[in-house]
């Protein structure tokens, strides 16, 4: 089964049941006569706007029910415990990904001030594929938190040989709270999309807290292009644009010092960024 969250793309995608309206493609059935009408283009827009609208509060309505997070859990617990399954099916874009966080991380270290190798935490870690083919070559220790049981098991295994890892917390991000001063980097990725904006920015927060002198926190997430937070009810997330995130990311008193596309991943799906996080 692939899962729709890396391989969609804006306008393109076949598995979100809601296309926001301002990406639905235009018929070619159009009548002439539109074009020419002086009054059709305002109309257009305003009937598109509405639509908007519409759909913002829909997606609103959706993240302030309970069943956000029921569902994506409900979702995932259907998921495979293998890397194509939390690439969504392309499981190819494992080295482009891990190759352009490599460099990302490495140019954290290179800043002025920069974190320390000590602790690392992998949020949203899924099977443990950031923690094996990244983390653990940084840091001396590695917290892995993740709320699917089944992926923490499939990671205790596939990372069994590794002296690095630290904990395996079965847990939603909405209640991750580390101890004060406890990790160097915060690792967040292709995860945030299932938090709502008010529990993302009290994850920001908790996360803010939880780093030592120097830390940071990093967050590779897709963004959308069409300028407005779309839906996935499949796999029940949202995809942001960088607006938002960028908004939310002020809202908790971080501050952005590193922002980065991600390289070299196939066309068609949605923008990947790269950000470096300290508290203000
Ligand atoms: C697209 S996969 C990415 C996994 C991993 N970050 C990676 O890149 O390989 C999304 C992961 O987020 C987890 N997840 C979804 N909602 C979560 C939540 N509220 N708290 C923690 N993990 C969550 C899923 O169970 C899944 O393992």
């Amino acid at each position: 089964m692939q899962n729709s969250k890396i391989i969609k793309s804006t306008g393109t995608t076949t598995t979100t049941t809601t296309e926001p309206a301002h990406t639905t493609t235009m018929s070619t059935e159009e009548p002439a006569c539109a074009a020419a009408d002086p009054e059709a283009d305002t109309a257009d827009n305003d009937s598109e706007e509405e639509e908007d609208e519409e759909y913002a509060k829909k997606v609103k309505l959706v993240q302030e029910n309970p069943a956000f997070y029921t569902d994506a859990a409900a979702y995932w617990n259907n998921v495979p415990a293998t890397v194509n399954g939390m690439l969504g099916g392309f499981a190819h874009i494992n080295a482009p990904d891990i190759c352009g966080s490599e460099i990302f991380l490495q140019s954290i270290f290179k800043m002025k001030n920069a974190p320390g190798h000590g602790r690392a935490v992998d949020c949203g870690a899924g099977i443990g594929r950031i923690t094996k083919h990244l983390l653990q070559k940084h840091f001396g220790k590695v917290d892995l938190v993740e709320q699917c049981q089944s992926f923490l098991d499939r990671a205790k295994e596939s990372l069994k040989s590794s002296p690095k890892v630290g904990e395996y917390l079965c847990q939603g991000l909405q209640h991750f709270a580390p101890e004060p001063g406890t990790y160097d980097v915060v690792w967040s990725q292709w995860v945030l999309g299932h938090l709502t904006d008010e529990d993302l920015e009290n994850f920001f927060r908790r996360m803010a807290r939880g780093l030592k002198p120097n830390g940071v926190v990093v967050v590779k997430e897709n963004v959308t292009s069409s300028g407005i937070v779309e839906l996935d009810e499949q796999d029940s997330s949202v995809t942001r644009p960088e607006s938002l995130l960028l908004e939310i990311i002020d809202k908790a008193a971080l501050r952005v010092i590193k922002n980065t596309k991600q390289n070299n991943l196939p066309k068609g799906l949605y923008e990947v960024k790269m950000l470096c996080l300290r508290p203000k």
